[in-house]
C-alpha cells in the first residue's frame, strides 16, 4: 500500500507522516517511512542541490529534471521493491509536490506529464494526505525552528500561494485519491482524521484479500 502526504511547507506533512508510521509500527504492520525529494544515497545527494543555495541558482527546468531523476531512483530502487514486497510505504512529498511547485514556477504541467510518463509507467497511489495551511501560517511554523534546508521557504508568499491553489487544483482532480485536511489546528484532531480514514482504507484492502483468498 503506497501513502502519500502533501501539501505546502509547514503544513504538518514530516509530524503527520512520521506519527502515521509509528502507528503503524505499534500494531505490528510493516511499514516504511521515507521522503521526497531523497529517501535512496543517490537521491539524498540530489535533494542536497534542490533544498540548499540560492533561490535562483538554477533554470526551472534543470530542477523540474533533478527531481525527476530523485524520484526515479527512489521509486524504481526502493518504493517499488517494498511494494511487492507487502509493506505499507509512507511517502513524505511524492509527485503532486513537483506539480504544485514547478507549475508556480511557470512550467506547464504539459511539460511535467511528459516527463513523467517518459520514465514512469502508471504509478498507484493508494492514498494522499493533504494538509491544508494558511502560507503565512505554515510558513512561520517552518522557520520557526529551523535555518537550514530553506530554500523553498525563501520564496515570497505569492509564490507559496499559487502553490496552495496548485495543490487544491491536484485535489480537485483527484477526489478518490486524495483526502483534503485542514491542518491549521491541533496535530492530534489532524493525525485522528487521518488514522480514522487509513483504517477504513486498511480493512477495505483486508476485506478484497480475503475475498481473493476466497475465490
Ligand atoms: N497542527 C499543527 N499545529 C501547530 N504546529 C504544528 C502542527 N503540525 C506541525 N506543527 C509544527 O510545525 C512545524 C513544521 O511541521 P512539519 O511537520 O515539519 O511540516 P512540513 O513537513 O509539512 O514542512 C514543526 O515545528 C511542527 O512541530
Ligand atoms: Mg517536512
Amino acid at each position: 500500500m503506497f501513502i502519500t502526504f502533501e501539501g505546502g511547507e509547514g503544513s504538518g506533512k514530516t509530524t503527520q507522516s512520521k506519527r502515521l508510521y509509528q502507528y503503524l509500527i505499534d500494531r505490528c504492520i510493516k511499514a516504511v517511512h521515507t521522503r521526497e525529494p531523497g529517501g535512496t544515497r543517490v537521491a539524498e545527494e540530489i535533494r542536497n542541490i534542490l533544498v540548499n543555495g540560492e533561490t535562483n541558482k538554477m533554470h526551472r527546468d534543470t530542477e523540474l529534471l533533478l527531481y525527476m531523476a530523485a524520484r526515479v531512483e527512489h521509486y524504481k530502487r526502493k518504493i517499488y521493491p517494498l511494494l511487492c514486497k507487502g509493506y505499507v510505504v509512507i511517502c513524505d512529498r511524492f509527485h503532486d509536490s513537483t506539480l504544485a511547485y514547478q507549475c508556480a514556477k511557470g512550467i506547464s504541467q504539459k511539460k511535467i506529464d511528459a516527463i513523467y510518463s517518459a520514465v514512469f509507467n502508471e504509478i498507484k497511489i493508494d492514498r494522499t494526505y493533504f494538509l491544508s495551511v494558511d502560507p503565512d501560517n505554515g510558513i512561520y511554523r517552518a522557520t520557526r525552528n529551523r535555518s537550514h534546508e530553506n530554500r523553498f521557504e525563501q520564496m515570497g508568499m505569492k509564490f507559496h500561494s499559487d502553490v496552495l491553489k496548485n495543490f487544491d487544483r491536484i485535489y480537485e482532480n483527484n477526489r478518490d485519491r486524495i483526502v483534503k485536511i485542514d491542518s491549521s489546528g491541533n496535530p492530534m484532531r489532524v493525525f485522528n482524521e487521518i488514522v480514522n480514514d487509513f483504517n477504513y482504507l486498511w480493512s477495505e484492502v483486508q476485506k478484497k484479500k480475503t475475498q481473493e483468498q476466497d475465490t
